[in-house]
């Protein structure tokens, strides 16, 4: 798509400030807000067209129990970045732009960067039988935008739950992880299709609930930096690693 990126430009220009105000109150907050206006309707179509294709093309399978976030499940369907960035379509006109980066840098309060980290920049996760689901986690870097592409009825599981203002302790996550999911109040979101969130990601214990039935719940996840993700030389990526070593390995 030749103009996808002046289209969004134009678009996210014409948003009232009071309404990206409001947004940026709401993730301020509860460190998680829905934005239901982000592209105008032909970038939508494109962006769930490629991630459609793709899945149907170039998936693989996920089952694994991860133990750097203490032993909590995967299982969907994804394709990785690598595949993605090879068409140079709509998914990477998105990451790219930098209009889209500096709306969401209003509503987050603070300057957000592309990932120093090229697997993490975006992915095309799908759920699609009963009990897939994306066990607890955090994330390795602080802001993730989720653009849903599909959702199951809101009977049906895939809801976004999450925890906010947590840490990660990776000396002993099973514990850490219990001992929040027991204490904490959980947060469960229903994320309309065509539209998307974005989460402060590395301090919001979050998960997809298991689909209930056989339904698909798909994704596109992209990942962006803070200013203090770029200065910070400990985080590490053992999450993607783990879940997609054979890919990296070979890239
Ligand atoms: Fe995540």
């Amino acid at each position: 798509m030749q103009n996808f990126d002046t289209m969004v430009t134009e678009h996210l220009a014409a948003i009232p400030d009071q309404m990206t105000a409001m947004l940026s109150e709401k993730f301020k907050r509860d460190t998680v807000v829905a934005i239901e206006h982000m592209l105008p309707s032909a970038c939508v179509a494109e962006l769930h067209s490629q991630a459609s294709r793709l899945l149907q093309e170039s998936a693989t399978r996920r089952d694994l129990e991860l133990e750097v976030t203490g032993g909590t499940p995967r299982n969907y369907l994804s394709v990785g970045r690598e595949a993605i960035h090879a068409e140079r379509g709509a998914i990477t006109q998105f990451f790219e732009c930098d209009a889209i980066r500096d709306y969401l840098s209003k509503i987050t309060g603070e300057p957000m960067h592309r990932v120093p980290y090229e697997p993490e920049e975006y992915i095309i996760n799908s759920q699609e039988k009963s009990g897939d689901t994306h066990g607890w986690h955090w994330d390795d870097y602080t802001f993730a935008l989720i653009w849903v592409v599909e959702a199951p009825g809101v009977m049906n599981g895939g809801r976004v739950e999450y925890i906010a203002d947590t840490t990660w302790d990776k000396a002993d996550p099973k514990s850490c992880l219990e001992q929040y999911i027991r204490s904490r109040e959980i947060h469960s979101r229903y994320v309309r299709p065509g539209t998307c969130y974005l989460m402060r990601a590395n301090t919001t214990l979050h998960r997809v609930a298991p689909l209930t039935g056989d339904t698909r719940r798909t994704v596109i996840v992209f990942t962006y930096a803070s200013e203090a993700d770029l200065r910070d030389g400990s985080i590490s990526h053992e999450t993607m690693e783990e879940i997609y070593s054979p890919e990296l390995t070979a890239a």
